[in-house]
């Protein structure tokens, strides 16, 4: 394996969702701007790049974002909230949500790379959300990714499963057993050597 190829199967293997974090420890606004260069290296269909991402680092609105999440299940010291303006985007549906998401994996991906923790969250409440940031009607909001050092470490590796793969056709016969809501905490993580 080359070092190229070292570097990015470890970044890709080591990032995991960070709950705990070192509550004096900021991220440094340089780390900030490389987060926000990683996530617009993504792609974005026809590069229309309709994400916008506002950046919220301020203690005291870091902790009213915590306060509109369902649950309040971390302590991370910053924020960046992935947005979505679809103005210029010729075709209906969700689309932009996926481009915002490949956006999301690329910061994530930087932030293990910085040795910073991430956490992406999916369950608040919007209209909290789009009250506290000042987000008009036609700006989409799509999930609120939290960053911070880590101050826990968990297992990294793969979910590599054959079960999901098919070559070449569809089997709709496999009996494949799903993931239930019940095995959230069980990460299904297995290590793989690099
Ligand atoms: C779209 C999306 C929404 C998520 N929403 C939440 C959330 O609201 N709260 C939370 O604690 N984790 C959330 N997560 C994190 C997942 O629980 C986590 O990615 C999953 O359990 C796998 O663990 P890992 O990220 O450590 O590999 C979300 C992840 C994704 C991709």
């Amino acid at each position: 394996m080359t070092d190229k190829e070292k570097h990015v199967f470890e970044t890709i293997y080591e990032r995991r969702s960070i709950r705990k974090y070192l509550e004096d420890k900021q991220v440094e606004k340089d780390k900030i701007k490389k987060l926000l260069e990683a996530g617009m290296a993504a792609p974005s269909a026809c590069n229309l790049q309709p994400w916008e991402f506002i950046v919220v680092y301020e203690k005291d609105d870091v902790a009213l974002l915590k306060a509109a999440q369902f649950s309040n299940n971390h302590n991370a010291t910053m924020a960046i909230v992935v947005c979505a303006n679809t103005k210029n985007v010729p075709w209906e549906g969700p689309n932009w949500m996926i481009d915002c998401s490949a956006a999301v994996e690329n910061m994530m991906l930087a932030a293990a790379a910085m040795e910073l923790g991430s956490l992406w969250v999916g369950a608040f409440h919007q209209d909290v959300v789009r009250n506290q940031l000042n987000i008009p009607e036609n700006i989409h909001v799509m999930n609120i990714i939290f960053f911070g050092y880590p101050n826990e470490k968990r297992p990294v590796g793969t979910r590599y499963n054959e079960e999901a793969i098919y070559w070449s056709k569809y089997d709709p016969d496999r009996q494949r057993e799903m993931r239930t809501m019940e095995m959230l905490s069980d990460p299904g993580i297995k290590a793989v050597e690099v």
